[in-house]
């Protein structure tokens, strides 16, 4: 769905499906460059980087493998703890592989730099990160990322595999959710 279709429920849109397009090729241009010559495995973290793993790997003009892992805090509400379980692991061992992991967005941090930390004990190669959003107000854990789309402010943001209560992940572009919406 696009923007109009929720225009009640969004105060703004932050990026519109295009800029989103243009910054995945802009990303993956530089991922070319850097793994040319190398075989290169993206990992998708389920479920917001659905699309962002679609796209960016389309954007790649070079071969691809892409794999996916789910991960989750324990209870709820206890994402601060930085405390996660995995779902669904790798079905790749990533021995020896060159490795980006690819997320939608980085708030606090805790997740990524805890799966970071667990995916570089199984002695990839390398291993980099690449967001399509960051949030550096809201960052508890310092995570070093290679690829970044943008910089955000701390507010809900939704669209693009982004969820509130699971629904607008379906949204091409990706917004501000209105504060009656969650309130
Ligand atoms: C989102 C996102 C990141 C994580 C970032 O996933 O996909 O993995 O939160 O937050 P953090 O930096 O504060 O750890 P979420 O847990 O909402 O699950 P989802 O991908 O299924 O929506």
């Amino acid at each position: 769905m696009d923007a109009a279709d929720v225009e009640k429920d969004l105060v703004n849109i932050l990026f519109t499906e295009e800029q989103i397009q243009d910054k995945l090729r802009e990303l993956a241009g530089k991922i070319e460059a850097d793994y040319e010559g190398r075989e290169l495995l993206i990992v998708g973290v389920l479920r917001g980087a659905v699309m962002v793993m679609a796209d960016l790997a389309r954007s790649l003009r070079r071969h691809v493998e892409m794999d996916w892992m789910a991960v989750s805090s324990y209870g709820s509400g206890t994402k601060s703890s930085g405390v996660v379980r995995i779902l669904k692991d790798l079905d790749t061992d990533i021995t020896g592989r060159h490795v980006v992991v690819v997320d939608e967005i980085i708030d606090t941090g805790l997740t990524l730099s805890w799966l970071i930390s667990n995916l570089a004990s199984r002695n990839p190669a390398s291993l980099e990160i690449c967001t399509l959003l960051r949030k550096p107000e809201a960052q508890q854990m310092e995570v070093g990322v290679k690829y970044v789309g943008w910089d955000i402010p701390n507010e809900f943001v939704v669209g693009y595999g982004l969820d509130y209560q699971e629904r607008y992940r379906n949204l091409r572009d990706i917004g501000t959710l209105a504060p009656h919406v969650y309130s």
